[in-house]
């Protein structure tokens, strides 16, 4: 029998190093939150109470999702969960919330898809349904005769099936994505024929500038203020037979983002990032090269840079045009590169992300791989380049499965500068930027990431943003207006409901 003065010394023992072991506890995990992408802000009164507001729909979809993991939205195919996500109480607030910048997206996949399918109801828009891709051209009174051209409106009237075969090829969403799309490879397929079909379409010069307007538009009503995306300049043509050149093009953007921006003047703008196709020779690269100097030269606050586009594992590598790159980076081009979106390590694309990093990009679009890559990874968080996540593109490109496992979760984790970007939201059902953050926010970051990650995520957009100092502080100063507005709009709203609830005596929540 241990006498009472030996019991009474192991429990002290026993309890001080309990008491150690938790105080250990503690500190790392409060060590890990304030590591976290936004961990470190503070957050003024208003905010704590908005953000317990976010904070109690987050937690109960997350316990829902623990018990019922079939409702876990953000672990399932966002074809599956894109209609329950547009009743999370999460995304309603991610909605309001000013997000600041949208800073990837492509030319072609800009807008929501219905707001292209309806562009596809035009007057004198033909199709030509040989085999292969769907092709769509406007014509004046004379049509090509490279094809059986027949006009849409009349394929509308004379088969009832048309419309909906028609739908089905300007879009990836099915019901059962598993099913369609079985490898990379074969969605990757689907998606390159989307954009042969929508080329004509949208290359049509009044609609060139409609659908442009129309793009501003949708992330203006998204609470998203400016904008930075990639293309490829595409032939435009109207239907008197003339064809636009990159300038003119360029100059398409460039006129209606000024009326844009008459229109909705707390607007902050657009720029553009010029990104040939990644699978051409040197010598047509060279071309495009000369082509972006010159529109930088031409248009020097809306040119913000150069990229690469196409599936990377099916195109060259950067190395393939390093004797072009170097130059460029010598003479200060600001790089925006696509890289290391693979799951090939240690291919030669994967190695993009190398090579990006050592030509100072200024911001890496996906780089999916980047965790897999410790050096890189020191330097890029060294050079402070921004990495642009696009967790559904990820996951509808089969990169990634359930966005729980998406790698972008140790960026966040780790305080990279990370921005959260749509990609091609037309093709996958997406609209403006919230859906996008909504995954993001319940599937990359941890249980209590917070209203915090959100502020620090519109805050990345507008610092890693290609716009001037003066253009930033504009930027954060409108930003802001924005936020304390949104602030008062879900207090004020907490305050009516409970209000409401009050009157027919039913408990606040
Ligand atoms: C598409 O067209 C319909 C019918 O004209 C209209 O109600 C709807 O608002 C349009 N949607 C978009 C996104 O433009
Ligand atoms: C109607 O359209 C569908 C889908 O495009 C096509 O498969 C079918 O052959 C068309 N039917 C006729 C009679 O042209
Ligand atoms: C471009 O030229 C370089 C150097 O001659 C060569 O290594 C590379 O493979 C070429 N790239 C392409 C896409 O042909
Ligand atoms: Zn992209």
């Amino acid at each position: 029998m241990p006498t009472r003065v030996e019991l009474f010394c192991f429990c002290v023992f026993v309890c001080s190093v309990s008491a150690d072991y938790w105080s250990e506890r503690d500190a790392i995990i409060a060590k890990e939150q304030t590591r976290s992408v936004g961990g470190h802000l503070r957050l003024t009164d208003r905010e704590e109470k908005v953000n317990k507001i976010l904070m109690r729909y987050k937690y109960k979809e997350l316990d829902d999702g623990l018990v019922h993991p079939k409702n876990f939205l953000a672990g399932q195919h966002f074809f599956n969960a894109k209609k329950e996500i547009e009743r999370s109480k999460v995304f309603n607030l991610i909605k309001k919330l000013p997000k600041g910048a949208s800073l990837h997206s492509h030319d072609m996949g800009l807008v929501s898809f219905e707001c292209l399918y309806n562009l596809t109801y035009k007057d004198n828009l033909y199709v030509c349904t040989n085999d292969g891709p769907y092709r769509l051209q406007f014509f004046g009174d004379k049509v090509d005769k490279d094809c059986d051209w027949q006009l849409v409106s009349t394929l509308r009237q004379s088969n009832s099936s048309f419309d909906c075969e028609l739908k089905k090829r300007l879009t990836l969403v099915v019901d059962d994505p598993h099913v369609a799309y079985s490898t990379l490879n074969k969605v990757w397929k689907a998606f390159e024929d989307i954009f042969v079909a929508v080329t004509g379409l949208l290359g049509y010069e009044p609609i060139w500038r409609e659908y442009f307007y129309e793009a501003m538009k949708e992330l203006y009503e998204d609470n998203v203020k400016y904008l930075e995306f990639r293309g490829i300049l595409p032939q435009v043509y109207d239907t008197n037979g003339k064809i636009y050149d990159p300038f003119e093009v360029v100059g398409l953007y460039y006129d209606t983002l000024k009326k844009f921006m008459e229109d909705y003047p707390d607007f902050q703008g657009a720029k553009f990032i010029y990104t040939p196709y990644r699978k051409l020779d040197n010598k047509t690269i060279q071309d495009h090269i000369v082509i972006y100097e010159k529109l930088k030269t031409r248009y020097p606050d809306f040119i913000a840079g150069f990229d690469l586009v196409g599936q990377e594992d099916a195109g060259f590598p950067l190395t393939s045009f390093i004797n072009e790159l170097i130059p460029m980076q010598q003479n200060g081009t600001p790089f925006f590169f696509h890289a290391g979106e693979t799951n090939w390590q240690g291919a030669t694309t994967d190695l993009n992300l190398l090579d990006a990093v050592l030509l100072d990009t200024k911001r890496i679009g996906h780089a999916f791989a980047l965790v897999k890559h410790p050096e890189i990874m020191k330097m890029a968080k060294h050079k402070d380049i921004a990495v642009e996540i696009c967790p559904i593109s990820n996951q509808v490109l089969k990169l990634v499965d359930d966005i729980r496992n998406h790698p972008g979760a140790v960026l966040v984790a780790n305080d990279y500068p990370v921005v959260i970007a749509p990609d091609d939201p037309t093709f996958w059902g997406a609209k403006g930027l919230s859906y996008d953050w909504y995954i993001a926010f319940m599937g990359m970051a941890s249980r209590d990431d917070d209203l915090r990650l959100l502020k620090q995520l519109a805050e990345n957009s507008i610092k890693y943003s290609a716009t001037t100092t003066s253009e930033k502080n504009d930027m954060f100063q409108h930003w802001q207006e924005d936020w304390n507005r949104f602030l008062d709009e879900v207090l004020k709203e907490e305050n009516i409901i409970n209000c409401k609830c009050n009157s027919i005596r039913c408990q606040p929540n």
